[in-house]
């Protein structure tokens, strides 16, 4: 049985750090009110030189080495991102482009938040039906560009950001000991489609738009779906939740991950928080996470690692990985 193994994880963040601080003489907001009900201190923000292709080749660079692979060996790339250079192409055949790939193929996938999650699945799903060999999968965002920087109740809440993982498909045995992917599972539910977007596009206004969100309702539903997702996908594998050794949430809000974290017993140690220094990276979120918990060393080969995300649509997710 074929599984998708993760090879090497990478990640780019802006030159700039934007913090609570900083919103001052911005919109009426404090340090205190944005880290008591978010967690988040600061985010990083996007020049005008840094773009969703950019920050993306820097992560996907960034795994290469850290599996000593070349964009030679990449047969397949699949970004997940909400915020395009263009509307059309893909901003993934940018990215294939800036690294000098001129085989295989590349695509964008747009689940928002949850973004990452998806593509991590689809690029799993490519290499065990032995379409391509080894992926790159990328979330790159530059959310700066699509908020109203006159809306306190959302601009303080989301930054840009890239991570980049590299899978491989490789021979395992169909059991629990073979790394890579073990399980995954996908959900969504356009009824709550109003809940979270953005208000333009291609086919409607011809505008870009702005994100649009109700905190309020987004927070009352992530915690159960978080939840959902998490048990239908560790008992997909077979596996109870206390075997888990890393749990990587997506980075919306310190209270819903703490809340999804108790709600299923998983002790704080094993969550990998970066929210208070990144703040929500949308589909970046999640893999900026994981280089981090990779490159201090808190995840090792053969760890079981939970990913999961929640986002706009809505749409939600988990990745169950052997590391
Ligand atoms: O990544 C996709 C998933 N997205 C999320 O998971 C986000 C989910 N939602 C949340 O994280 C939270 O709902 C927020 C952080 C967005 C808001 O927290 P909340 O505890 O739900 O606050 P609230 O929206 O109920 O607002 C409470 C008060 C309001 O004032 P009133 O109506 O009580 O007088 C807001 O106007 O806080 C006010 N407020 C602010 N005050 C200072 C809203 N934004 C700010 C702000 N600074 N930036």
């Amino acid at each position: 049985m074929l599984r998708s193994v993760v090879l090497g994880v990478g990640s780019s963040l802006p030159r700039r750090v934007m913090k609570n601080a900083d919103f001052e003489g911005v919109v009426e907001t404090s340090d205190e009110w944005i880290v008591q009900r978010t967690g988040i201190r600061q985010r990083h923000i996007a020049a005008a030189d840094e773009t969703t292709a950019s920050l993306g080749e820097a992560a996907a660079r960034a795994a290469l080495a850290a599996c000593g692979l070349q964009p030679a060996d990449i047969d397949l790339i699949v970004l997940a991102t909400s915020t395009p250079n263009n509307t059309f192409p893909a901003t993934a055949v940018d990215i294939q482009n800036r690294l000098g790939m001129h085989h295989g193929f590349a695509f964008d996938m747009q689940a928002v938040c949850s973004g990452f999650v998806y593509a991590m699945t689809t690029a799993d799903l490519y290499l065990r039906g032995a379409m391509a060999k080894r992926a790159l999968v990328i979330g790159s965002e530059t959310f700066s560009r699509i908020l109203d920087w006159t809306d306190r109740s959302t601009c303080v809440l989301f930054g840009d950001g890239a991570g980049a993982v590299v899978l491989e498909a490789q021979q395992g045995t169909g059991t629990l000991v073979d790394r890579g992917i073990l399980a995954s599972s996908l959900r969504s539910d356009g009824a709550h489609k109003d809940k979270l977007f953005v208000d333009g596009g291609p086919s409607t206004t011809g505008t870009v738009g702005h994100l649009r969100m109700e905190g309020r309702e987004v927070f009352k539903h992530a915690v159960a779906m978080i939840t959902d997702v998490i048990e239908a996908t560790a008992g997909a594998a077979g596996i109870s939740i206390d075997q888990l050794d890393w749990f990587v949430p997506h980075q919306a809000n310190r209270r819903i991950i703490e809340a999804s974290a108790k709600k299923l017993g998983i002790p704080d140690e094993k969550v990998v928080l970066t929210v208070d220094r990144h703040g929500n990276t949308s589909a970046a979120s999640v893999p900026l996470a994981l280089s981090e918990a990779v490159a201090d060393g808190r995840i090792k080969r053969g760890d079981l690692v939970l990913l999961e995300a929640m986002g706009g649509g809505f749409t939600w997710g988990a990745v169950l990985i052997r590391w």
